[in-house]
């Protein structure tokens, strides 16, 4: 990685201003404004440690460096020293670095030696697996990605929701009006429509509820019976979300969900009494929260049975244990605050000082714009999407829009699906993911917008450019590149954005937002078009269509990056 940062603060530090090399560092900061110069040195913090204005430190210290070979000019403004790079000294070494890094350009290894476990997507056994966990899929994903271009050992965790009292329903259910095949041939929409059921018939006949609660006793206690019904509806919920993530291209290094931690509860329970936080509260086990001003969080049922903030707080102290995190983050909507809260409360009352490393990562909502033509199903919740619906539809839908643009030499099938669940993933990971949004088709799949498309095209582009100049990038040299062409408006502002990569990768990673890595990339693909409409590449002049095409490939090499962090394909034709 290319650390100019540090070059410019060992440069500064030698013209002893008290400082170490370090601390200069710290203090480098990029100018908003590219006229204010690429880096610059604020002084204010000298002038007492120096006694002397800091606009007098600034010329000074402006005046000592300037002649330095890095720089093509260094101004003293007020207080600060801009800097500028000398553009083709800092052309060279960016495409330099792109080139001989490439798969690994925008990797770091700040995080080396450290584990963060990232749990993200969770849906809910025997029940759909709709349009809002996309974003818990898609944003934890990426955030898993980050974190490991940062160099953490990162493990991905499915907190699958595969417990509860609802599969005593379930079971119920399955027994009075299942049908094997009818389960079989669709299994969630299926045990759905049974669980549905029991919720219309259990208002005529509250019995039935007796019933579920006694099965759910009965699974509890490992009854083989009813523990082979929850196995069975367990694994084709599981054959059904595997789908969707087969198309996603995600995987989990562990599905470990609220049902396994149904054994381990007893310890905490036990250890809540001990600590004397447990209060008998008509008849279920609750712990008082009311002095940090929440509502109370409830440990066990009357019945004894555990509830879903216990089993988070099994899991947590398990990860602890097993995996002695440095961070774990929970990647979850934020209608569940107050549970993350409450959570939060009781592992610090129970003494457990490292809760404050478990993060809630919390996102939106995600809402249909009207008129949307997507398959709806009704259920008690009321109407969902499924989010296997929505990426089919997204594939299909671009694989209309490649047949209208005839796209030659293209494999629609394989590139439709690229850029169609591409296209969902990006517009996922465009806004703050703490905002709300409205899914809207128009905006997902608009090739001229801030979009997946629109950059995905980009990198098609530049692939296009290289292949007409029949350049082998596998082969493609920058020894002997006079890199002063590069320092055109176009180009160097495309060269300052991709040097940027790697920090804004570290950026993302620490604020969890993987938007600010979405909106960067658009920044590039849009720069790079800029260079592409502004410049003619192909040019006779050998030495300027080398320097240009070390360009454009160093541009491809980032665009694909950045995409493979966000989850997305680059397809080389589209
Ligand atoms: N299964 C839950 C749901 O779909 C999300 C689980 C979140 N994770 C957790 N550790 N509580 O709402």
């Amino acid at each position: 990685m290319i650390d100019f940062k540090s070059r410019i603060a060992e440069i500064i530090a030698a013209t002893e201003i008290g400082l170490t090399p370090a601390e200069v560092r710290a203090m480098i900061e990029v100018p908003q404004d590219s006229k204010m110069g690429d880096f610059a040195f604020p002084c204010f913090r000298l002038a007492k440690t120096m006694r002397k204005a800091p606009q007098l430190i600034a010329a000074d210290v402006a005046a000592r460096i300037a002649d330095n070979e890095l720089f093509s000019s260094v101004q003293q403004v007020n207080a600060y020293v801009n800097m500028f790079l000398d553009k083709a000294a800092f052309a060279k070494e960016l495409v330099t670095a792109v080139t001989e890094e490439g798969a690994n350009y925008g990797r770091s290894n700040g995080g080396a030696g450290r584990t963060v476990i990232v749990e993200y997507s969770s849906p809910n056994i025997a029940k759909p697996f709709h349009i809002g966990h996309i974003r818990s899929t898609v944003i934890g994903n990426a955030i898993y990605k980050l974190y490991d271009a940062v160099g953490f050992n990162v493990v991905r965790i499915n907190h699958l929701g595969d417990y509860g009292t609802q599969f005593g329903k379930m079971i119920v259910a399955y027994r009075k009006w299942g049908s094997e095949e009818e389960l079989a041939h669709d299994p969630i929409k299926t045990l759905l429509k049974y669980y549905t059921r029991f919720h219309e018939e259990a208002a005529e006949h509250p019995e039935l509820n007796d019933e579920a609660r006694e099965a759910f006793v009965r699974l509890e206690a490992g009854a083989p019976e009813e523990v082979a019904l929850w196995e069975k509806f367990r694994a084709l919920s599981l054959a059904e979300f595997n789908r969707v993530y087969d198309m996603l291209g995600i995987t989990f290094d562990s599905y470990a969900g609220e049902s396994f931690y149904s054994d381990k509860m007893p310890r905490f329970i036990e250890e809540l009494k001990e600590k004397g936080l447990l209060v008998q509260s008509q008849g279920a086990q609750i712990v008082d929260l009311e002095p940090y001003g929440m509502t109370p969080a409830m440990i066990t049922k009357s019945d004894g049975s555990s509830l879903y903030v216990t089993r988070d707080i099994a899991a947590a102290v398990y990860r602890k244990e097993h995996y002695d995190f440095y961070k774990c983050l929970y990647v979850v909507a934020s209608q569940q605050n107050l549970h993350f809260k409450q959570w939060k409360k009781v592992l610090e009352l129970m003494g457990y000082e490292w809760q404050k490393d478990c993060i809630h990562v919390p996102f939106g909502l995600v809402s249909l714009a009207d008129g949307d033509d997507i398959k709806m199903m009704s259920t008690r919740e009321g109407r969902v999407v499924f989010l296997e619906d929505v990426l089919t539809t997204a594939v299909d839908k671009t694989a209309e829009i490649m047949r209208q643009k005839n796209a030659k030499d293209v494999d629609i099938d394989t590139v439709s699906r690229e850029v169609g669940i591409g296209a969902v993933i990006f517009q996922e990971l465009s806004n703050n993911r703490i905002k709300d949004y409205v899914f809207d088709w128009n905006n997902v799949l608009n090739f001229d917008g801030e979009t997946g498309p629109y950059v995905q095209y980009t990198h098609a582009r530049a692939c296009s450019v290289l292949r007409n100049a029949g350049v082998d990038v596998n082969k493609l040299s920058v020894n002997d590149i006079d890199f002063s062409y590069l320092t055109i408006p176009s180009a160097y502002e495309l060269i300052k954005l991709i040097y940027r990569v790697p920090e804004v990768v570290v950026d993302a990673a620490d604020k969890y937002e993987p938007s600010i890595l979405t909106r960067h990339l658009v920044d590039i693909a849009q720069a790079f078009n800029k260079f592409y409409h502004d410049e003619h590449i192909l040019v006779d002049d050998e030495a300027e269509r080398s320097a240009k095409l070390a360009l454009v490939n160093a541009s491809r090499i980032v665009i694909a990056n950045c995409l493979g962090l966000l989850g997305i394909k680059a397809p080389e034709r589209m």
